[in-house]
Order: C-alpha cells, then structure tokens, then sequence
C-alpha cells in the first residue's frame, strides 16, 4: 500500500488531501502539533496521527526511517503572515528549518520517496508590477513568512536539482473553504467572515478593501495536488489559485448576498507587509490537465452551506 506523510495533516487544507488520499485507498500518516488543526478535522477517517510538532527533528528522523513513505505532503506551517511578522524567529523554525532538516535527512539517510512536496505561497510575489502573477516572475518577499516561503521552496527544488530527490513546489495562492480554524485574528480572511456572519459580529477590514486575492475553493486545491504529484517531471513550481482575482470588499458583499446577512465593517489601517494585488497565472497546471471547477460564488454558497448546517 502508498505510503503517505502530511505534516500540517490536521489541518484545514491538510485534512481535505487526507480525507481524499484515504479515499483512494493510501495509507495515511499525518503529524501536526495542533496549533491551527483540529483532531476533529480528522476524527473520521482511517489515518496514522502523531500530535506532534515538526520542529522535533529527532521525532521526524525516527518517523522518516521507520515509515519509509512514498509521498511526503509538507504542509505544516505557521501560515499567517501577519504573525510572521510578530514572531519572525519562531515561525522561521517551522516555516524553514523544519523543511530543510527534512530534506537533508532524507538525503543523507537515501530513503526511497516518490515525491517530496513543498506549499509555498504566493506571498512570495510581493508587490512588484509582472502581473498576473507567472511562476517565473520575479519576488519579492515582503515578510518573515514570504522570506522562509521562498527559501524553503529553493531548498526544496534545489534538493531535487543537486542531489536528484523527486521533489516539487506549489505556491497556494488564498485558499477557502470549511474547516477553516477562524478562531486567531491571523487567520484566513473568509473563516472570519463567516464566523462574524454567523455570529453576527462586526468585521475588522484592514485597508480599503481595495486589495485584490486570487480565492480558490479547498476542493480545487486538493485537486491540484493529485494532478501535481502524479507528474514524474523534474524539480518544478505550480502556481495553485483559481486564476480570478477579486477586491476584498466585493467578496463581502458576495458574502452578504449569498448568506442573507448583513455584515458590520469596522475600518483599521492596513497590515504591515500586506499584499495589494494578487491573481495567479494557471496556465502551467492547466498544461498538466487541472481545471479549477469551484466559481467564488459556489465556493462561498457551498461553505455558507456547510455552517448552515452545523
Ligand atoms: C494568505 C494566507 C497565507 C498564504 C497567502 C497566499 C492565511 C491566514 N494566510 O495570506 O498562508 O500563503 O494567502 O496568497 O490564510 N484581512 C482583514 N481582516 C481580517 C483578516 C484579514 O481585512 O480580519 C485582510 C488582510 O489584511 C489582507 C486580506 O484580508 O489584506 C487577506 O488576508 P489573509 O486571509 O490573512 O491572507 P493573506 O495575507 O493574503
């Protein structure tokens, strides 16, 4: 049977490629210190789960030599710039170190994978003009979080090109969706939407709301990673988004319209190191035969569905 590792497993995204890969019959193993994921995420599926945090190197080495996995899905993160920013040492230890530790360890010890693949984000970009954003336009990483984003992934693609691991990079652009952990003021934008909707709560908008996100629906996301890990090509990034992009306050009143509500705005000086624009190119996933199949309407009625039902 595959053998599967994610780190960060428990996690919103995490757990929707677990629940798929347990689906398709691999044997799942997932280890994540539950800062952001929730055991519940995964309580109902068949899976191996370690509570533990990636940053115990001696803990993964032990794990890497005694699984011996196929695929190792590196999601695990502190993914909010914002608190990059506040905690830049902290966050570099899971964000970077734990990656090429990983790395090297595999390296070192010759373990057999298939494919080591890295999330990146398109926090990388930063605000230059190339846009939309190709795979090959240049950076600019504006944050502690976008700094250890885009060394990891070097690290990870050079540990391909130099030492011949089959490794891969995706950059996530603004992933939505159920699960979703709303409950940190650094967490993704929608989950407080919804959560301030739900609970008819004012909403703290940093900026205009003239700031532009490529969103793309988890389930598209997830699909982007099987089409990407059955690729034997050489060492490459993927741009993962849905390739529209949509200003902030738009996307709240799309919001307000799908779930009936009314939302409160309460106006905040922007965030330090925050992105003004972002839309991705697909066309390198396109090229491998992904599709984004989730519109930002559906996506949102389909999560506004989700909670409804709650
Ligand atoms: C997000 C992801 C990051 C990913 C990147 C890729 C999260 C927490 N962060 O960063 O992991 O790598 O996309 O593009 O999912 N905002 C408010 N009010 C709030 C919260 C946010 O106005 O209460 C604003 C922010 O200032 C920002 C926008 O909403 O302008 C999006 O913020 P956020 O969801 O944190 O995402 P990114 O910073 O784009």
């Amino acid at each position: 049977m595959t053998k599967v590792l994610i780190t960060g497993g428990a996690g919103f995204i995490g757990s929707f490629l677990a629940h798929k890969l347990v689906k398709l019959g691999r044997d799942v193993t997932i280890v994540d210190n539950l800062s952001m994921g929730r055991k519940e995420n995964i309580d109902d599926i068949d899976v191996t789960f370690y509570q533990h945090d990636v940053c115990d190197h001696q803990f993964m080495h032990e794990l890497l030599t005694k699984r011996e996995f196929d695929y190792i899905y590196y999601l695990a993160a502190v993914s909010s710039v914002a608190d990059s920013v506040e905690r830049p040492l902290e966050t570099h230890e899971v964000n970077q170190e734990s990656v090429v530790d990983t790395l090297e360890y595999i390296r070192k010890q010759n373990l057999p994978i298939k494919r080591f693949l890295f999330t990146s984000s398109a926090a990388v970009y930063g605000n230059l003009p190339d846009f939309p954003k190709q795979e090959d336009s240049h950076v600019q990483p504006l944050t502690p979080y976008a700094i250890d984003k885009y060394a990891s992934e070097r690290f990870t693609i050079d540990y391909g090109n130099l030492y011949g691991l089959p490794t891969t990079a995706v950059r996530f652009f603004n992933v939505y969706g159920p699960r979703q952990n709303p409950d940190s003021p650094y967490s993704g934008v929608l989950s407080i939407i919804t959560k301030c909707l739900k609970e008819n709560k004012p909403f703290t908008l940093y900026g205009d709301g003239s700031q532009t996100r490529d969103f793309v629906y988890v389930d598209d996301v997830v699909n982007a990673l099987m089409t990407i890990s059955k690729q034997s090509n050489e060492p490459k990034v993927y741009n993962v988004a849905n390739g529209g992009e949509t200003p902030l306050i738009d996307v709240i009143h799309t919001y307000e319209k799908i779930s009936g509500k009314q939302i409160k705005i309460k106006f905040a000086e922007s965030r330090n190191g925050d992105i003004n624009k972002s839309k991705a190119d697909i066309s390198r996933l396109k090229e491998i035969g992904f599709e984004p199949h989730w519109s930002l309407e559906d996506g949102l009625k389909n999560y506004w569905d989700y909670y409804a039902k709650k």
